[in-house]
């Protein structure tokens, strides 16, 4: 069967910086080939040769080209004339008698519901068709109540099953880990609770400002843009119950189940903007915005009461870091010098798993000291580890769905991130990371290091 993907946005930041790459290695690696056909859709009127000479003015990596080239076609449209998803209809089913169809929004989320309204209307999906889908990328909605709007709309026009929501985290190597880590490890599942855990760290930090995004990220802020979907959704992962099967939706059951079990308390966040931000471009010059969250959460069930999971994320912070550590106790009296063991799951930019354990000194010495089991992932892989993007777009091809998010879990997050935006906080100016770490240490009294 032929495969036919339309991305509306094509003039955009993801299609150049994710996508095309993504779709390159595809085809290198041949898990896509000449059956594939790619539409690129945007309001610019260009033609193909026009598209391609600005496309490859933004594309910083390595395309192949010569296999992407015969598959591409740009259509130009005006999102919300009616004629145009007429006209666009026409041209893919002039193309092939059998197909299989994906459209891809890649485009602020304002413009779901009007592209949305125009595939449904125009007959490009018709709902419940099982060789029909479409993908939304984050983040779905502002708050609860516009993403259960967006999400009405949408389920009258497409069936959830048709519904692939991105959230590009999910598609990462080490994310995909975690349940493997946790469940195949008779060595860890055993001890997946609050009577051998004292805590956990999720943390994203990266060392760049906002860039030129501030149009998108002044109105949405480190809760929203990180915390609501990649941060929940490790925390998730991390502390569901087994599941009934590995199937995607027993999974998504589980997730789901946890993040209503899960809160924050007003006097455990910090959040934080780093000094400068309000001069970057499309900055409101008195921007309450954070870039920076320190949150503790708590999940009220029997696996984790009493053990703090502690959820850090910002902008211009020390270093590009995100990972998840897993503190575990320790009750040896014995012994001197004795660390608590560590299971550190490294999403990004080093992908792998540390385990931090007690031995002997070597030598004569009876002295207690910390070994490091480090495992590489990367240095496993033949080639390149494949960009999340990839596997989603794999995934997506292939109506696995296991990686994107069931609306459930988009409206479970929602809720709790609504709460913490409920309250109010004093925002934190910080030169450098250094100064909130201090602030983040004197409110925890040292319960916390690798910060
Ligand atoms: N960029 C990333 O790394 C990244 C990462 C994660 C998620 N996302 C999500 O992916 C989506 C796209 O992001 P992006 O960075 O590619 O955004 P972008 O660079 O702003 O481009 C989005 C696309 O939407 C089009 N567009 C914007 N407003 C429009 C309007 N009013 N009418 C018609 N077309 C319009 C743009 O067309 P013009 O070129 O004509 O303006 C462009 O083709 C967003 O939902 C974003 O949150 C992006």
């Amino acid at each position: 069967m032929k495969k036919i993907i339309t991305i509306f946005g094509a003039t955009g930041n993801l299609m150049y910086k994710k996508l095309f790459p993504a779709f390159s290695n595809l085809f290198k690696n041949r898990f896509l080939d000449s059956k594939t056909k790619i539409y690129l859709v945007g309001r610019k009127d260009y033609t193909l040769e026009d598209y391609l000479l600005e496309a490859k003015k933004e594309i910083k990596t390595n395309i192949e080209w010569d296999l992407l080239l015969p598959q591409l076609n740009y259509i130009q449209m005006d999102f919300s004339n009616s004629d145009d998803y007429i006209r666009l209809k026409t041209i893919i089913n002039d193309d092939f008698t059998e197909k299989d169809k994906m459209f891809y929004l890649a485009v602020p989320p304002q413009l779901f519901p009007v592209i949305s309204k125009g595939i449904n209307s125009s007959g490009l999906i018709t709902k419940g068709s099982d060789n029909e889908r479409i993908v939304f990328e984050k983040p779905f909605g502002e708050d609860l109540t516009t993403a259960q709007k967006i999400n009405k709309e949408l389920w009258q026009y497409f069936e959830e099953k048709q519904i692939y929501r991105i959230d590009h985290y999910l598609g990462k190597e080490m994310i995909q880990n975690i349940l493997i880590v946790r469940f195949t490890n008779t060595i860890f599942e055993q001890a997946w609770n609050n009577k051998t855990i004292s805590s956990i760290q999720i943390i994203a930090k990266e060392t760049e400002g906002v860039l030129r995004r501030g149009n998108y990220y002044d109105k949405v802020g480190a809760l929203k843009d990180m915390v609501q979907s990649h941060l929940l959704q490790m925390v998730s992962l991390v502390t569901m119950e087994r599941p009934k099967s590995f199937a995607s939706d027993d999974i998504k059951d589980e997730k789901v189940k946890v993040i209503k079990q899960l809160s924050i308390d007003k006097k455990d966040i910090i959040l934080g903007q780093y000094q400068g931000y309000k001069d970057a471009i499309n900055i409101e010059s008195n921007s309450a915005t954070e870039t920076f969250v320190f949150a503790k959460a708590c999940i009220n069930n029997d696996r984790w009461k009493g053990v703090p999971i502690y959820l850090l994320t910002g902008k211009s912070l020390d270093e590009k870091r995100s990972e998840i550590i897993i503190n575990f106790k320790n009750d040896s009296s014995d012994f001197k010098n004795v660390l608590n063991n560590k299971l550190i799951i490294r999403v990004a930019p080093v992908e792998g798993v540390n385990f931090i354990f007690n031995v002997k000194e070597a030598g004569l010495s009876e002295k207690v000291v910390p070994a490091n089991l480090d495992y590489c992932h990367t240095c496993n892989y033949l080639g390149n580890t494949p960009e999340a993007y990839e596997k989603l777009l794999l995934d997506l091809f292939n109506k696995q769905n296991s990686l994107f998010t069931r609306w459930d879990e988009i409206e479970s997050s929602w809720k709790v991130i609504d709460e913490v935006k409920t309250y109010k906080h004093e925002l934190f100016i910080y030169n450098n990371y250094e100064e909130i770490k201090e602030l983040i240490v004197k409110g925890n009294e040292g319960l916390i290091d690798d910060l």
